[in-house]
């Protein structure tokens, strides 16, 4: 059997952990509000419709984030609809996914979860079917005190203090051809440079977000990247990429591995970020926020065209796998590795939309597979990315030829100690992994956590719903610095080390 062999030094630091990696999203789409994180009259909704069940399991996952209202539900969007009192508010044909909406649930309603659930907000403005004027007025809606129109009409909504949102995105995935209100890179650089400039004229203090390519294999990858950022760079703080995983839509070996597309991407943009730095002859760089990625078996997904309109209709409730919580806890090793670059991340999406978490109505809420490697991940991964040493055999992939069957990246969280150990085996056969820790000296062995099972196709549902969880292993001993942990086939692992107690 090939060994791997990881071998860290505290030397080797990539860049600090932005605890905003661990976002997540949610969008008026099929359940994920309705239903989802709302649901009047459920047993466990408070006295605002709140599913608390939800809530609770959001508190356990450690999102740090949570972006809102969408996705391609934004670019259609009156966030008007959506405040003030609720029998006056209107129903609308959502144009994204030919779905009714209520608009029961709105920004403030949204502002009162974000709170209880202890997360950041991140807020998309409509620059599909709107545009400056609209963008300008959310942001003074939402972060000035009083004395203005919009301002006013919060505090007339019940709202006295500003919600205060620091992060924002201008638009969604306006590269795309689906998009409601799609643009060239052109139209929409123009666009987004001037709401930008309105925006933080309104608040200076606000950061902005350039929707940059939906997926990696768009037509206009990079040049649209190029150009975007050429017309907004003085206005933005960051730029965004989006990335999912279709297991059905390429070979098994190619999706377990699918971390090397992210790796590359993200590399990719870096790469054209800089190039346009270089050009305009600036100082500041531009960092990138993965605010759409997961799992998603988009080859099962019925276009909006050929379905029929519905209210809250469950859409993309996918169930997930060990394979695909592999592939997950793989994406946020890559997340980390880039940890220089990429200091936001929102998997999509938190609820029953391609989801970590799902829920019935009237019933249970339970934890799909791949909420386990985000929990730990986000838990465990403090302080400073390290640069991970892997030395591991190759597998043979249809898409990116031969591949490491091991990856892994560490943390090490200055003020505890701890050093955290992220790895996967993203192979079919077991892989004994040699730990090289000798430049750490005085740390010993903590928690093992694995996610592993004889069968990776199985999955949690609501009859069974922990079928799928991690499990504590017992640590090897550390022999003068090393040891030896077997990695079994498709499985995904957090070590941690902690320092020695002085006598
Ligand atoms: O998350 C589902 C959809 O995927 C989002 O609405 C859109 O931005 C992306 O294409």
């Amino acid at each position: 059997m090939d060994k791997a062999r990881l071998t860290l030094d505290p030397a080797f630091a990539i860049g600090a952990v932005d605890r905003r990696l661990f976002g997540s999203f949610v969008e008026h789409m099929g359940r994920c509000v309705y239903t989802g994180i709302f649901e009047p009259g459920h047993p466990a909704a408070d006295a605002d419709g709140l599913r608390t069940d939800v809530l609770e399991l959001v508190r356990e996952l450690g999102v740090t984030l949570v972006r809102y209202p969408g996705g391609n539900f934004v670019s259609n969007y009156r966030w008007e609809d959506g405040v003030g009192p609720v029998g006056d508010r209107p129903r609308r044909l959502d144009l994204a996914w030919r779905s009714l909406e209520s608009n029961a649930f709105g920004l403030n309603e949204f502002m009162r979860w974000a709170e209880l659930a202890g997360v950041e907000p991140m807020m998309a403005v409509n620059l599909g079917t709107r545009g400056i004027v609209e963008a300008a007025e959310l942001v003074e809606y939402c972060n000035l005190p009083d004395g203005t129109a919009a301002a006013d009409l919060r505090r007339k909504h019940g709202v006295a203090r500003p919600h205060d949102i620091r992060l924002w995105c201008l638009g969604n995935e306006m590269d795309g051809p689906w998009q409601i209100g799609h643009l060239t890179a052109l139209e929409y650089g123009r666009l987004a440079a001037r709401a930008g400039h309105a925006m933080k004229r309104v608040d200076p203090t606000i950061q902005l977000v350039a929707a940059g390519s939906s997926k990696a294999d768009m037509p206009t990858f990079a040049a649209w990247e190029a150009t975007v950022l050429e017309q907004t760079y003085d206005h933005v703080d960051y730029l965004s990429l989006h990335s999912y995983y279709d297991p059905e839509s390429q070979d098994e070996a190619s999706f377990r591995a699918a971390a090397v597309n992210l790796d590359g991407f993200i590399d990719d943009i870096v790469a054209t970020a800089d190039h346009v730095r270089a050009k305009l002859r600036r100082q500041k760089r531009i960092n990138l926020a993965l605010d759409e990625w997961n799992v998603w078996y988009q080859s099962r997904f019925t276009e909006p065209e050929d379905r029929p309109i519905e209210d809250t209709p469950a859409l993309i409730e996918d169930d997930y796998t060990v394979t695909d919580a592999m592939v997950v806890g793989n994406l946020l090793i890559s997340m980390l590795r880039h940890a220089d670059r990429v200091t936001v991340g929102a998997q999509a999406q938190l609820v029953n939309i391609i989801a970590p978490i799902r829920t019935t109505p009237g019933g249970p809420a339970w934890r799909q597979t791949i909420y386990h490697p985000f929990a730990q991940t986000a838990r465990l991964a403090h302080g400073t990315v390290l640069r991970a040493g892997v030395q591991s055999p190759t597998m043979s992939t249809g898409r990116y030829g031969e591949v490491p069957v091991v990856d892994a990246v560490a943390t090490l969280d200055e003020r505890s100690g701890r050093l955290a150990v992220f790895a996967v085996n993203r192979g079919t056969e077991a892989v004994p992994l040699d730990i090289d820790l000798r430049a750490f000296p005085g740390l010993r062995p903590g928690q093992w956590i694995r996610l592993a099972e004889d069968d990776p196709s199985i999955g949690n549902t609501a009859a069974a719903p922990d079928r799928v969880r991690p499990r504590t292993e017992e640590m090897p001993a550390l022999d003068g610095g090393r040891a030896t942990v077997l990695l079994p086939p498709v499985s995904w692992h957090a070590l941690s080390f902690t320092p020695e107690e002085k006598p």
